[in-house]
């Protein structure tokens, strides 16, 4: 039996919204929704494997679910929620880590560049991250997950935990009339002109929360004044810009800007080039500042609103969350039967 195509991503409460995090993720989940069921969640469980101050975490965790109403998810339509409701990711997520092996996590390159020189002191759940991650994933059997480049190792893995659990069990699932490909395997949908937003101040670093210059990062609730002065200040080099894409190579800055607008205005780099092709950084940067603010300004007024009235977060989250339940509870059934479980 074919999978239903199903939607899942999530993004992590701990740290402000970005625009690494809007177009390399929240811009991309909105049209899905027109041709797949799709699920999106807040990943809270996953922000706690690093310290986060209980109140932020709290504060956080409505500000990504205002993000995602904000720029376009119908919490009607797809179901939006805080994966801690859903008590079901942390059942599989057990499950999981008594399917992946300590070799797998091992050669997780987010795990060695979070943790660093400093592995023996970081939390276990930071090393068992991606089994929780699968968790999320496979609790819902979603066939695709809309992430940004860094994530496609985790997805590798998610399918290599689905191919050991379809395997291991395979006797058990065929005895219990299930489908043998039990799991699906799910793939990545990395797509796009932005999978991966750079620092505005080094085209070799990731956007990224943990960059110590706030002129790096443009900030989705950053006002016009603020975005107008990040693009203006952004490092380039002196030449015009090409016109055709291959002439960005080896123009890591140049390439991420013309990215940057190519996602913000859903067009290609090549069609942003065919516009400024020649042009230099003094005519495109206040090009893409005002474009910047056009997309984003109205977003955050609506992120801002969302957030100033909890009790409609509260009511859109507990909502998803039930309805993640309902779809959660059908799939642990089944594992516990097929595991061995008594009960
Ligand atoms: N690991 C993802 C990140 O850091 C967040 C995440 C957790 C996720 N579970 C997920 C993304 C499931 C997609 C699907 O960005």
């Amino acid at each position: 039996m074919p999978f239903s195509p199903r939607v899942f991503s999530g993004i992590q409460p701990s740290g402000d919204l970005h625009l690494g995090n809007y177009l390399g993720a929240i811009r991309r989940f909105v049209p899905l929704q027109q041709t797949h069921d799709c699920i999106y969640c807040v990943v809270d469980m996953h922000a706690i494997t690093v310290w986060q101050e209980p109140e932020d975490l709290r504060r956080r965790t409505y500000e990504v679910a205002a993000a995602y109403i904000a720029a376009g998810l119908d919490p009607s339509r797809s179901i939006i929620f805080n994966q801690s409701q859903v008590l079901q990711h942390a059942e599989l997520g057990w499950i999981f880590n008594c399917v992946a092996r300590v070799g797998w996590m091992s050669r997780m390159t987010q795990f060695k560049d979070k943790a660093g020189k400093n592995t023996e002191n970081v939390s276990l759940g930071l090393f068992a991250y991606p089994s929780l991650m699968a968790a999320d994933i496979l609790l819902y059997k979603a066939t695709h997950v809309p992430v940004g480049e860094d994530q496609k190792q985790h997805l590798e893995l998610t399918r290599d935990i689905a191919q050991k659990f379809n395997h291991d069990y395979r006797k058990r699932i065929r005895a219990l009339g299930l489908d043998e490909t039990f799991f699906p395997l799910t793939e990545p949908v990395i797509a796009g002109p932005a999978t991966r937003v750079m620092s505005l101040r080094d085209g070799a670093k990731k956007m990224s929360k943990s960059d110590t210059s706030d002129m790096s990062i443009i900030y989705m609730t950053d006002d016009a004044d603020t975005i107008a002065k990040k693009v203006r200040k952004a490092t380039t080099d002196a030449e015009p810009l090409p016109s055709e894409v291959a002439g960005l190579a080896g123009r890591a800055e140049a390439s991420n800007l013309v990215g940057i607008y190519a996602a913000l205005s859903d067009s290609s780099k090549e069609q942003v080039l065919r516009e400024f092709g020649g042009q230099g950084f003094g005519t495109f940067k206040p090009a893409l500042a005002e474009l910047a603010v056009a997309v984003l300004s109205p977003i955050a007024g609506e992120m801002r609103r969302l957030v100033g009235d909890p009790a409609e977060l509260d009511r859109i989250l507990r909502d998803g969350a039930e309805r993640a339940r309902a779809l959660a509870a059908t799939t642990m059934r089944e594992v516990r039967d097929i595991v061995g479980f008594v009960g």
